[in-house]
């Protein structure tokens, strides 16, 4: 290293102590600085109620945010206070705030990324969803899928400062690069509403994306590219923000979950997780307008990848496996999984903040300060099963250990419409007796096949592992 590296270091560190950190945050440009130790990388762990805290330089977890009881600890009792349901994530740009939802109780938690601890916790509309922080890195935008409103929330204060009415079931906010314009997808609408942020007030609408229920979306560094993810179809809508065009509708496969950009060896690619396929999907996109192109599947370490993001840098792609509580780390250059990490329980989203603690070059600060064990290092197991005496009919089954209960959860695929589905299990001690474990109707059809049903989510809880063999649960009609 020259003298001249040497002084740009000194001068970097200067500039950071003295004027604050001037992190770019994710999904940036090429020339965004490196990953470095004051990144962390956050987990919303659905069942342990937990935000998993990962130290991306080095990939280590470091531990846990307790958002109150994990599944169903105390949860159900009228004297619980605490929050239900960690999903949505977002961030403050200037790496200070992470937003957090939890869906059940409709909370907007905002953590202090410098030490983990709660700066607020504001009670927003129902069936609050994903929000994401505007650029003045105070308000809060909250999409609540069970009304037609996104909260605005002063997330220091933790008031509800203002609401914007969209189409039916708003989902997820993001903002364009210059913190100018937000844009929102719907669960019950086909339709993306562009807002305005200094009026609040919608000023366009994209229509006839591929379906009315869209969970997921994401927008790329260059504020051009807007992908709409469509779970319940399992395709995404291309869209040009410049023209404001759908360019196409990609075919990315059953329960596709988040889309995320990185900037490849100067190209942009679309990064998509199929979590009935356990896999990553990724297409290379040219320009705004072309179509993209199929460039391959990075397959996942674990079950049902759903929440993605990308280091500033480009160089690392995260993906966490839902069904697994684990998250992949991806090379982004050989677009393979490098590293896996055990993580809170049942993650939905993912989001890497830079600069999200001090430097230690600057001020000594570990950022691990109210961090926990919550949901870590519970055991896990999935087996996809073929339903008995059908010839198309499968379903996953996970088991999760809990506090007390397990919990026990089907995802029924291609199962017989409005049919009544038994699973059972062969009790340990009971000389091979079969036993019930619960029952449900398939009532959600499949979209294009009348005939057929999905069960995105049925949920049991009992001892399960202590009294029965993971390996013997079998599905069937009742
Ligand atoms: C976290 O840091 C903030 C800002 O320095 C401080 O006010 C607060 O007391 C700290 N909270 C905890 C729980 O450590
Ligand atoms: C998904 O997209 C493909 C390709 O555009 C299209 O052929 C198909 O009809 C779409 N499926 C649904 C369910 O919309
Ligand atoms: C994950 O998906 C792949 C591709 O569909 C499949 O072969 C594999 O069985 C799946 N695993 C489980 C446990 O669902
Ligand atoms: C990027 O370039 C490097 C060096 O030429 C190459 O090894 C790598 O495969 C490329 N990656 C992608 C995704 O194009
Ligand atoms: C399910 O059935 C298919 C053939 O229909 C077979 O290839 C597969 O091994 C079966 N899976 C299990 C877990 O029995
Ligand atoms: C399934 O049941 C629902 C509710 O009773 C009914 O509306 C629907 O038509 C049924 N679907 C089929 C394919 O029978
Ligand atoms: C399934 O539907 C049948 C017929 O409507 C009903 O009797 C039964 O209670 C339902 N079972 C479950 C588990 O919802
Ligand atoms: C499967 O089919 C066999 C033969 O018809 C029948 O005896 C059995 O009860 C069926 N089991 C289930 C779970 O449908």
């Amino acid at each position: 290293m020259g003298a001249s590296t040497y002084w740009r270091i000194f001068l970097t560190y200067l500039l950071l102590a003295t004027c604050g950190a001037k992190y770019i945050q994710a999904p940036a440009l090429p020339g965004a600085q490196p990953i470095s130790e004051a990144d962390r990388v956050y987990t919303a762990d659905q069942t342990s109620n937990t935000v998993t805290v990962i130290k991306p330089l080095t990939n280590q977890v470091l531990g846990t945010i307790a958002l109150g009881e994990s599944r169903i600890t105390d949860q159900l009792n009228p004297q619980y206070l605490g929050v239900v349901n960690s999903h949505g994530l977002g961030f403050s740009l200037d790496g200070k705030y992470l937003s957090h939802v939890s869906v059940t109780t409709n909370t907007l938690t905002v953590i202090r990324t410098l030490n983990n601890s709660i700066v607020s916790q504001t009670s927003v509309g129902r069936a609050s969803h994903e929000a994401f922080f505007a650029h003045d890195s105070r308000t809060v935008w909250v999409a609540c899928r069970g009304t037609n409103f996104v909260d605005v929330v002063d997330g220091i204060e933790g008031i509800v400062q203002d609401q914007i009415k969209t189409d039916p079931g708003p989902s997820k906010v993001l903002f364009s690069p210059d913190g100018k314009t937000a844009y929102v997808n719907h669960i019950k609408s086909p339709t993306l509403s562009i807002i305005d942020v200094a009026t609040r007030r919608v000023v366009d609408t994209i229509e006839g994306l591929a379906d009315v229920f869209s969970s997921d979306m994401m927008i790329s560094a260059d504020g051009l590219r807007l992908w709409v993810a469509h779970k319940m179809v399992g395709n995404t809508t291309v869209i040009d923000l410049e023209t404001r065009q759908i360019v196409t509708v990609l075919e990315t496969g059953k329960e596709t979950n988040h889309p995320m950009f990185a900037i490849i060896n100067g190209t942009t690619y679309g990064f998509v997780t199929v979590a009935a396929l356990n896999e990553t999907k990724v297409y290379r996109q040219d320009t705004p307008s072309s179509i993209p192109v199929f460039v391959k599947s990075i397959p996942a370490s674990g079950i049902e990848p759903h929440g993605i993001w990308v280091s500033p840098d480009n160089s690392r792609i995260y993906s966490v496996n839902e069904h697994s509580d684990t998250l992949d780390v991806v090379d982004a250059s050989s677009l393979s999984v490098v590293s896996t990490l055990n993580v809170g329980q049942e993650s939905q989203a993912v989001v890497y903040v830079a600069g999200a603690v001090p430097s230690s070059a600057v001020a000594p600060a570990t950022g691990t300060e109210n961090l926990g064990q919550q949901g870590l290092g519970k055991r896990v197991e999935n087996r996809l099963i073929n339903v008995t005496n059908s010839t198309r009919a499968t379903a996953l089954i996970t088991v999760r250990e809990l506090n007390g209960l397990d919990m026990f959860q089907i995802i029924g695929r291609t199962l017989d419409i409005n049919t009544t589905y038994v699973a059972t299990a062969v009790c340990n001690g009971c000389n091979g007796a079969r036993l019930r474990i619960l029952s449900f109707n398939a009532t959600m059809p499949m979209p294009g096949d009348l005939g057929c049903a999905v069960a995105p989510q049925v949920l049991s809880f009992l001892p399960f592992f202590a009294n029965y063999n993971v390996d013997s649960i079998a599905l069937g009609k009742a």
